[in-house]
């Protein structure tokens, strides 16, 4: 067996179970480029420092180099007996070029080396993630461009309540989607300063520069404190909410897309390729990858949950326990990214039924509010119109008819103030041409909305 880069105090090997329980390899190679773009941070810091000569520098440059590529093209030997994607990289660097790579681990703990790469990596993850938003609420502009003019009920308790402009209520995920990305854009902010050099926990007596570091990785600054750079992981923590609060977003936006493709909703039609069958009954398609967004972000909050049981009972400062905070946050990432692609792909192929849902659009008194609000026009006080529109209705329930189908004689049995220009209200076209307020249904409004998004997003 080989003996391990911290072997010199031990007279045994650690036994087989150990080593499999304790290795983490598995996964952390994941972090391999982050690992070594801060090697080489490190190796150049330290040469410029006089802590390593140039020439140690370049050959140790030139092995990271050779280690990359090997590792890209898949040429690399991942080894369980060195524990991690630290160890293995330094290992397989010292075969490859020998004494100067024993100068690299300088003024360097795996602590802050860990937290180097994880920042480093979260940063990237974030951006990738923040691209996908905007593809998902692109997605969305073009599929509210696509249905100008769409009438849909609007819902609350998931009884209809108000007529809507199907492109106002698609806005209001994108505007859902705009804030996620914002959170992940605080987080990002604040994830970006730089834990090397904090080494194990307490710093170093060694002449090193963490401004130099810092700066060469592209982080704001140096971490200020060297035990809170070792132990904290806030950042993680963050950026696992702010997945989380996505990923219900996504969920609810599922949710809402099973129910509309339902017969008995039938809003929607969504493709064939966006759709999977049953293998025992013939006729079925089901919108099982939105039934999955939903599903998925159970995933993330899991994952969300899993570090913050892992962290709630550490010390400070570094803890082992702390190597379990990879695998939830891969996982988070891994999960949202494939849940606003596929949310996307969705938005892509659907299509409305305008007709079935024009057709079924005057049951549910939609229109009911805006006649309260006729009445107080009339100067009527709220509360009385409400009670006036209230038993209208009820006479509508009756009747088996709708607000609009009343004679103005019946309206005026109930209220005299009812007059000849209250049918300019009824019906749900009508009740939806007469929101006005900023940011309702009303048409000018949502086509401002929209034209925002379009402008936003680059959309033409
Ligand atoms: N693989 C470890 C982790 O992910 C690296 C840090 C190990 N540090 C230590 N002192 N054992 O946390």
């Amino acid at each position: 067996k080989e003996t391990k880069l911290w072997g010199g105090r031990f007279e045994e090997s650690v036994t087989d179970a150990v080593e499999r329980f304790t290795e983490s390899i598995s996964y952390d190679k994941e972090l391999y480029k982050q690992d070594i773009m801060g090697s080489r941070a490190h190796a150049t810091m330290l040469a410029k420092q006089g802590l390593m000569s140039t020439s140690d520098r370049d050959s140790i440059l030139q092995g990271l180099d050779e280690i990359e590529g090997k590792i890209k093209s898949g040429n690399f030997v991942w080894r369980t007996d060195r524990e991690d994607v630290h160890m293995n990289i330094e290992a397989a660097l010292t075969d490859l070029i020998g004494e100067p790579a024993k100068k690299l681990h300088t003024a360097r703990s795996r602590n802050d080396q860990v937290l180097t790469d994880f920042r480093l990596w979260c940063r990237d993850a974030i951006d990738k993630i923040i691209a996908r938003i905007k593809h998902l609420q692109a997605a969305l502009v073009i599929l509210a461009l696509k249905n100008d003019g769409l009438i849909v009920p609007g819902y609350t308790h998931l009884q209809r309540a108000q007529p809507i402009l199907l492109q106002h209520l698609l806005i209001a995920y994108i505007e859902q989607l705009e804030r996620d990305a914002g959170r992940l854009l605080d987080c990002r902010a604040r994830l970006n300063f730089c834990p090397l050099g904090a080494c194990a926990l307490a710093g170093t007596g060694l002449p090193i520069d963490r401004f130099m570091t810092s700066d060469a990785l592209g982080f704001t600054a140096p971490m200020r404190n060297s035990i809170d750079a070792v132990s904290d992981r806030d950042f993680v923590l963050e950026f696992l909410s702010a997945n989380s609060i996505m990923a219900v977003h996504l969920s609810r936006l599922g949710e809402e897309w099973v129910l509309w493709a339902s017969e008995e909703f039938g809003f929607i039609t969504p493709s064939d390729a966006v759709s999977t069958g049953s293998s025992i009954m013939p006729q079925k398609k089901n919108p099982d990858p939105m039934e999955l967004v939903r599903g998925k972000s159970a995933r993330v909050i899991g994952d969300l949950v899993t570090l913050l049981t892992l962290c709630k009972g550490l010390p400070l400062a570094y803890n082992r326990d702390l190597q379990e905070d990879k695998e939830p946050a891969f996982d988070s990432v891994k999960t949202i990214l494939g849940m606003l692609e596929v949310s996307a792909e969705f938005a892509q192929n659907v299509t409305f039924n305008r007709e079935r849902i024009q057709k079924a659009l005057p049951a549910g008194h939609l229109d009911a509010t805006t006649l309260a609000d006729y009445l107080v026009k009339k100067g009527v006080p709220f509360r009385t119109s409400h009670d006036i529109v209230g038993r209208s209705v009820a006479f509508c329930v009756s009747k088996g008819c709708q607000l609009q189908d009343l004679h103005l004689d019946e309206l005026r049995s109930i209220s005299s103030v009812f007059d000849e220009d209250v049918y300019e209200y009824l019906g749900v076209e009508n009740a939806v041409k007469k929101f006005s307020s900023y940011g309702s249904t009303g048409s000018e409004c949502v086509s401002s909305q929209l034209g925002y998004w379009v402008t936003k997003l680059g959309i033409n």
